[in-house]
């Protein structure tokens, strides 16, 4: 399984799974549309670091256009998909609904479609822990019922469903990953560890949301590309797997982790009420990912902000 198509691949889970793949000889085909939902420039950044690299071949295409993604497929004829394209985030999901079905659900639709017709020996699809909602019972499994709060989340679980139907009875298998709250170089300006570096860098106030009581279940983007790279070689067919640490760390603790590596001039902390549409807590188990994968050594949260936080020293990203 060598010639491996990426959707997202300038994104920040997309550009890290392609660096990984193409140091280990696959052939990886980017495709992005590089939207402007955060600056284009991070975009371009990693981009050019995967530009850089003779296996690596870019398209910037919108997977909506069904034209240009069905001649990308034509003229790669990839032997697997791992789809990472799409709207992230809870927040502008009630500012931008519409982004949300057509960069999700219909995207998702026109991919799987593509890639049911050239049949495509393996897809793997990046879905989100925010389908499950409020739980009572942590850590949550993978069969516990779904609580989708917001339309982020509504969209992610209906391309899950589109994911299953189109390739039930098919001959090309899925794997449906649903990520916890993936942090690590390079990443997302709009997610709360990247987005506190930079008021630090402009000595600017940041709002604390539920005073800072909400948890999350932070995993490494290295780990993550570990499995995803196990996955495209191992024989695994149509499931969803948890991909989490399964430690989840209060909000105001992630933040003196945070100020002891990177401190800030002042107090930047302005604490705010529970937002509508937030999960208050991420708690994911993954003992079928263990099961499946084996014993995964997962990289501590302080030495992954470690790691995060030099990048962002000197590659101002
Ligand atoms: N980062 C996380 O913590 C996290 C957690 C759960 C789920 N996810 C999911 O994982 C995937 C990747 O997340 P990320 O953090 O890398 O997000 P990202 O926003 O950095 O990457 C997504 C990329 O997809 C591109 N894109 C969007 N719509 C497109 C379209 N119609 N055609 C082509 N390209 C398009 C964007 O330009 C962007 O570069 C997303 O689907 C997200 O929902 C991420």
């Amino acid at each position: 399984m060598k010639k491996i198509l990426i959707t997202g691949s300038s994104g920040f889970i997309g550009f890290h799974i392609s660096k990984f793949l193409i140091k280990r000889k696959y052939i990886v085909i980017g495709i992005d549309s590089h939207n402007n939902y955060y600056s284009k420039n991070i975009k371009k950044k990693r981009l050019s670091i995967l530009k850089k690299n003779r296996n690596f071949f870019f398209n910037k295409i919108d997977i909506n256009n069904k034209q240009k993604l069905k001649k990308v497929f034509q003229k790669f004829l990839p032997n697997a998909v791992i789809h990472l394209a799409g709207q992230p985030g809870v927040l502008y999901s009630f500012k931008n609904p519409k982004s949300y079905y057509v960069n999700n659900t219909n995207a998702t639709k026109t991919l799987c479609k593509i890639s049911k017709d050239f049949k495509i020996k393996k897809f793997i699809f990046g879905s989100s822990s925010s389908v499950y909602g409020d739980q009572k019972n942590f850590p949550i499994l993978e069969n516990a019922k779904l609580n989708p709060k917001n339309v982020y989340a509504k969209t992610k679980l209906k391309s899950e469903g589109i994911v299953n139907k189109t390739f039930l009875r098919s001959r090309t298998n899925f794997i449906i990953f649903r990520f916890f709250t993936v942090f690590g170089p390079y990443g997302r300006p709009d997610m709360f560890i990247h987005k506190f570096l930079n008021h630090i860098k402009l000595n600017k106030l940041i709002n604390i949301h539920n005073n800072g009581l909400n948890f999350r279940d932070f995993t490494f983007v290295d780990d993550v590309v570990k499995i995803l790279e196990k996955s495209l070689k191992k024989e695994i067919t149509n499931t969803i797997i948890n991909l989490c640490r399964s430690k989840p760390i209060l909000t105001k603790k992630l933040i003196r982790i945070i100020l002891k590596h990177y401190p800030a001039k002042k107090n930047l902390l302005k604490k705010t009420m529970f937002v509508k549409g937030e999960m208050y807590k991420t708690h994911g188990s993954n003992t079928k990912l263990k099961k499946i994968f084996g014993k995964i050594k997962f990289t501590d949260l302080e030495n992954g902000l470690k790691k995060t936080i030099n990048n962002y020293i000197k590659n101002k990203i």
